[in-house]
């Protein structure tokens, strides 16, 4: 099957391959750029562990062809943590209180909430409890991740208001 070329733009870096149409997202990052921060955690499009910001939406690598991404801006979990190595302030948070475990979904789930607290900057404990209903964690019970951004929601609210 002839290949197509694909143009995205991966955590603020362009990239430009050409890719089997068949390819979906998931693959192309893992496999042809080794950004291995999204996992594959299921053949059914419910775990939730590939999830990728996509234009500001966030996403399920592996129920996309990368050509459906073509042209897109991309971010995931490598893209979210600082240039420098530093941890956003939610992964701050899901360590400080052991918002993880095994830490499978933890990529996926980060990169959820990263979007979640974007489009709602002052969730409820109900509300982020929707907001990952997409994302399955089999160690944690939910209790912690929940906290973990409750928490780093404040941190970001307190520091926007000191900015102001
Ligand atoms: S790998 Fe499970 S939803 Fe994508
Ligand atoms: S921490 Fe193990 S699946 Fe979530």
């Amino acid at each position: 099957m002839s290949k197509i070329n694909v143009k995205l733009t991966v955590n603020g870096t362009e990239v430009e391959k050409l890719a089997d149409p068949r390819t979906l997202l998931i693959h192309f990052l893992r496999e042809e750029l080794d950004i291995t921060g999204p996992h594959i955690g299921c053949d059914t499009s419910h775990c939730g562990a590939c999830t990728v910001d996509l234009d500001g939406k966030s996403v399920k690598s592996c129920t996309i062809f990368v050509g459906q991404a073509n042209g897109a801006e991309v971010t995931t979990i490598e893209g979210i943590s600082g240039a420098d190595g530093s941890l956003h302030v939610l992964q701050e948070a899901f360590r400080e209180h052991h918002g993880l475990q095994c830490g499978f979904c933890t990529p996926g789930m980060i990169t959820r909430a990263y979007r979640l607290l974007q489009e709602n900057p002052d969730p409820t404990d109900e509300e982020i409890r929707f907001g990952i209903a997409g994302n399955l964690c089999r160690c944690t019970g939910y209790q912690n991740i929940v906290k973990a951004i409750r928490v780093a929601a404040e941190q970001l609210n307190s520091a926007q208001e000191a900015a102001e």
